[in-house]
This record gives structure tokens, C-alpha cells and sequence, in this order.
């Protein structure tokens, strides 16, 4: 589904102009499309089948509106914080749709998820469960547990959001694993549910988690020979998206890697998918200061920063950047930069750009993931609003920080 397109040679969101939304909120804002967000889950609902529990990974856009979408549609939740659980109760989430993920859940994150009813707390070591163990204890209840493992096969993805590895911090290695689901056999306040993996983000190639899957698989057989049942499978996510010309796998390519790898095995499903439900249904609108045409360079300045959108700097990801208006004029190359007092501060390096001009409105594409929530106050920047379109109307869903929000937090001491 294309929301974000050009009609009468204006970008808009699904059937609102972009430049609509500039003059009425102000630039930068972040614009979602409502639309977009519920036909990508549906769409990955519908091909994973009635026994999956697709849980939206909060961490990838955490706005209440979106979350309020996702939870009208059916979907479960993948929390890594007691803050992002009470997001997901005010959006209208259920509780027992949730799974808690993370390597360093706080006692009073814990609590908080117990007394909600959770669907699953996906364990990342054996520290954990003990903690966990003693809580449920004191709180007279059982928690369900999975066991977070770490398969150790490589995502081939970014080294920063690659994680099942064994180099990497998260889960109980998988060799370990049998020893640690004795342990949680023989705790009286836990109660064994499934087995968990997440192996990377942005994953283009399906490979690698068509191995976890068999590695997931022999691990519930060797358990089930123990007497230990599992209920379900927690796949994690990962799935990648288009950001430029990547063959991104489709739902259907999704779930048949997953059904192949499983082999036969009737078992209920969970997936953790963030990047690819709302990653393309969103973009960062932003609007050009200066043209600053330097010798060998010519910088195209825009008023959104890294601060707004970390992923150019942080990853040197690549984000479409496109025209609101589009027209003819000489394309020329630019580092589109923003206006933080920092080298890493830009949006693309090296972009061909058509009759840009002061004044004129961008959008960073692909934005609906990681953008927003990754975003901060770096040079007293307040953090910009954010914007649900739906059909031809729209909703400002999170206002403009103003200089008084910022600061309100502080005192001279
Ligand atoms: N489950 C767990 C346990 C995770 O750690 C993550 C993401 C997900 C699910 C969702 O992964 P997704 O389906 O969105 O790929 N900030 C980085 C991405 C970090 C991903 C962290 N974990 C970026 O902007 O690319």
C-alpha cells in the first residue's frame, strides 16, 4: 500500500498535502499514516496465520495514537520497559497480549508487569529469573516465563542492531539453555511457556532466521524429552524494509521461511515485528534554511537535526529524501545537514537534489521507525510533534515541546 504519494505533483499522506501540515503545525514534524500502519499489520497478521500473535515492538514508535491503531486491529505488544506497558494500557492494548523483553528489567518493571497480567516475560538470564522467581513470590502469583536464547547465527545486518550472536549481550546462550529451563522447572513462582529469540533488525535476507527457527526447534525437542513443555515458539522480529532499493521480504515470504523452518511442528507462534509494521508508514517533514553552495560542496541546510532523526548519524543509514513539491529546475549534489554543532549531523551525503530552494519542504522518508522514539534535546532543541493522518483528515497526536516543557525540569540550584 502506497500512503505517502504525489498527487498534482504534491507529496502527500494517504489524501492529505504534506505542505498542508507544514503551514498548520510548523516544521520539522514527523507525519504518520494511519492506514499504512494497520494494512502492514494486517498484512503480516493475515499471512502468519489465526495461531500467530503478531506483537508490535513498542520500541520502534511509541506515540499512544499508533499504538491505539495497533491495538484496535488486534495486535499484542513487545514491551522492553514498565514505561512502554503503561503506554500500551492507555492506548487501549491488552495486557494479556504482552511480552517483555530486555537484558536488564528493573524490579519495579517487573512488578508492574506481574500485577498487569502479562502474557510473557522473555528472560535474558538466569539473574533474571531468580529476580523474577522472587517477585511473583512476594506478589502471590506465577509468572510465565520464556527463555530468551541466543541461537548464535549472524543476521548479516549492522553490527549495532545485530544481537544473536554469541558476542552479543542478549539471551542465555543456547547450549545453556537446557540447564536453565531445569532450573525454572524446579522454581515454585515461574511457570515454563515458551522459547524466545531475536536475532537483528532490518533483516533482508531470511536465512538466518529460518536457522534460529531450527535451532528453536531442536531445543523444545530436547526439553519436551525432559518432560518439559513448551507452548509456544516467540520468534522475535527483524524483518527488514525498504529504505532505498533493497528487496525487502514480504509478509508471505515471511511466513513461509517460518512454516519451512518449523518443519510440521503445530505450535502457537509469537513474532516482536517493529520496523517492518510501521517503519514505511511515516516520514520526517523538514524544511530548507539555507542553500550554502561552498567550493568543493554544496550543503543543503534543513531544520530538522540529528536529534529529531538519529539514524543517518548513528548507523549512516540511508533515508530517502524527497521533494513536498516536486519540480523540473538543475539537479545538483548535496549534503542535506541539519543545524546541530556536529560533523555527524546530516541527513545524506552526497544527494542529488532537483530545483531545491530556501524555503522548500522536505521529507525524510521511512521514518516511522526508530525516528521519533530515538529522538532528543541536544542543543535545546524541544522535540518536534507528531501527526496521525487518516484519510483526508489529521490529528496532532504528540504537541511541539516548547522552551518551557524543556526547562520546567530544571532549576539554577
Ligand atoms: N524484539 C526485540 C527483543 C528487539 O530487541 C527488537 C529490536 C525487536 C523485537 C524489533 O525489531 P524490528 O522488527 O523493529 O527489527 N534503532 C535501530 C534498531 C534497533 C532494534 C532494536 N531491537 C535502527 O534504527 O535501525
Amino acid at each position: 500500500m502506497m500512503c505517502f504519494d504525489y498527487r498534482d505533483e504534491v507529496l502527500h499522506a494517504e489524501g492529505v498535502p504534506l505542505s498542508a501540515i507544514a503551514a498548520d503545525v510548523g516544521t520539522p514534524v514527523y507525519v504518520y499514516s494511519k492506514a499504512a500502519i494497520r494494512g502492514r499489520y494486517r498484512h503480516f497478521a493475515e499471512a502468519l496465520g489465526p495461531d500467530a500473535l503478531v506483537c508490535f515492538a513498542v520500541k520502534a514508535n511509541s506515540n499512544l495514537a499508533v499504538l491505539r491503531v495497533l491495538a484496535e486491529a488486534g495486535a499484542g505488544f513487545d514491551i522492553v520497559s514498565g514505561g512502554e506497558l503503561v503506554r500500551v494500557l492507555r492506548a487501549g492494548g491488552a495486557a494479556d497480549k504482552v511480552v517483555f523483553s530486555g537484558v536488564g528489567k528493573s524490579a519495579a518493571d517487573i512488578r508492574l508487569a506481574l500485577e498487569a497480567g502479562i502474557f510473557c516475560f522473555n528472560v535474558e538470564s538466569e539473574p533474571e529469573l531468580r529476580r523474577i522467581n522472587a517477585l511473583a513470590g512476594e506478589l502471590g502469583r506465577v509468572a510465565p516465563v520464556a527463555l530468551r536464547v541466543n541461537p548464535d547465527v549472524d543476521p548479516k545486518t549492522h553490527p549495532y542492531i545485530s544481537t544473536g550472536l554469541s558476542e552479543n549481550k542478549f539471551g542465555i546462550p543456547i547450549e545453556r539453555a537446557p540447564a536453565v529451563y531445569r532450573q525454572a522447572a524446579a522454581l515454585p513462582h515461574v511457570r515454563i511457556r515458551g522459547i524466545a529469540c531475536h536475532i537483528g533488525s532490518q533483516l533482508l535476507d531470511l536465512s538466518p532466521i529460518g536457522d534460529a527457527a531450527r535451532r528453536l526447534v531442536a531445543l523444545l525437542r530436547t526439553l519436551q524429552a525432559e518432560g518439559i513443555s513448551i507452548h509456544h515458539l516467540d520468534l522475535g522480529g527483524g524483518v527488514g524494509i525498504r529504505y532505498r532499493d533493497e528487496e525487502a521480504p514480504s509478509p508471505e515470504d515471511y511466513a513461509r521461511a517460518v512454516r519451512e523452518a518449523l518443519d510440521g511442528l503445530d505450535i502457537p507462534l509469537v513474532f516482536e515485528l517493529g520496523r517492518a509494521v510501521v517503519g514505511n508508514a511515516g516520514v520526517l517533514l523538514t524544511q530548507v534554511e539555507y542553500l550554502k553552495i561552498g567550493e568543493g560542496k554544496h550543503f543543503c541546510v534543513v531544520d530538522a537535526a540529528m536529534n529529531d532523526l538519529m539514524r543517518p548519524a548513528l548507523y549512516n543509514a540511508y533515508h530517502e529524501i524527497l521533494p513536498v513539491r516536486r519540480r523540473g529546475g538543475d539537479s545538483a549534489v548535496y549534503d542535506v545537514v541539519g543545524p546541530v554543532c556536529e560533523t555527524g549531523d546530516f541527513f545524506a551525503r552526497g544527494r542529488e537534489l532537483a530545483g531545491v530552494a530556501a524555503g522548500d519542504l522536505l521529507a525524510v522518508m521511512s521514518a516511522g521507525a526508530y525516528g521519533f522514539v530515538m529522538s532528543g534535546n541536544y542543543n535545546t532543541r524541544p522535540r518536534v510533534p507528531e501527526v496521525l493522518v487518516d484519510g483526508s483528515a489529521y490529528t496532532v497526536v504528540r504537541r511541539r515541546e516548547t522552551l518551557d516543557d524543556l526547562l520546567s525540569l530544571e532549576n539554577t540550584g
